[in-house]
């Protein structure tokens, strides 16, 4: 599903190049869940933009089922990553306007589809909250909405970034299971950042980036 190779990344700041990733290659199967765990400013989310497609490396190859995303235009990247990927970012870029009812199926009807949010809500404990907005949640209820959202869409990879880091321990199981499920259930990949070593622990795979480098 994903194939990454020779990844490096460095962005240009005031003092001259930063190297972030120094050479990062990772193979990941369809089913498979990786936890990816690594200090503050590691790279981990940058990892996951490029993965996604949001930046561009300064060298390497992603292949996502075995197209190469430098060999897409913008446009073609847009579409690889509506048609096949799911992303929930740190921050959770919830639509304003839209209620949670709406916001929770709008992946899936940019896609075509006519979801039934119903059991959704319910697993993640937003039933009550479904005519709310977002700015009247919680971080924690936002976090949710935001996983919801993308598990709602049937994405092929998912790509997730400290999905449970405003939940408390109850409500980041059940996140996780949700996630460990679309992954069992529907073949889905899963890469999820996480700082929590017990969730870590829970998934199929484990990787740790440190100085550049995946181990
Ligand atoms: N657009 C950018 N321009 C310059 N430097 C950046 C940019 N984005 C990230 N960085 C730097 O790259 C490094 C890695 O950042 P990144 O956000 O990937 O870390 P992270 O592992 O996700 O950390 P955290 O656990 O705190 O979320 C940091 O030193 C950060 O300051
Ligand atoms: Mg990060």
């Amino acid at each position: 599903m994903l194939r990454v190779r020779d990844l490096t990344k460095a962005f240009d700041t005031a003092d001259g190049p930063l190297p972030v990733l120094r050479g990062v290659s990772l193979d990941l199967a369809p089913g498979e869940t990786l936890a990816l765990t690594g200090e503050s400013g590691s790279g981990k989310s940058t990892l996951l933009y490029l993965v996604a497609g949001l930046d561009a490396p300064s060298s390497g190859t992603i292949e996502i089922g075995g197209r190469a995303l430098s060999e897409m235009d913008d446009a073609a990247r847009a579409r690889l990553r509506r048609a096949e990927v799911g992303l929930v970012f740190q921050q959770f870029n919830l639509i304003p306007s839209l209620d949670v009812a709406a916001n929770l199926a709008f992946h899936a009807r940019l896609k075509g589809g006519t979801p039934d949010v119903a059991p959704m809500a319910e697993r993640l404990g937003l039933a009550e909250h479904l005519s709310r907005y977002p700015e009247q949640l919680s971080g924690g209820q936002q976090q949710r909405v935001a996983v919801g959202r993308t598990l709602i869409a049937r994405p092929r990879l998912i790509l997730a970034d400290e999905p449970t880091g405003n939940l408390d321990e109850a409500t980041g199981d059940a996140v996780l299971d949700l996630l460990r499920e679309a992954a069992e259930g529907t073949g889905a990949a899963l890469m999820m950042v996480t700082h929590s070593e017990r969730l870590a622990g829970r998934l199929s795979r484990r990787l740790h980036l440190r100085g550049g480098v995946l181990a």
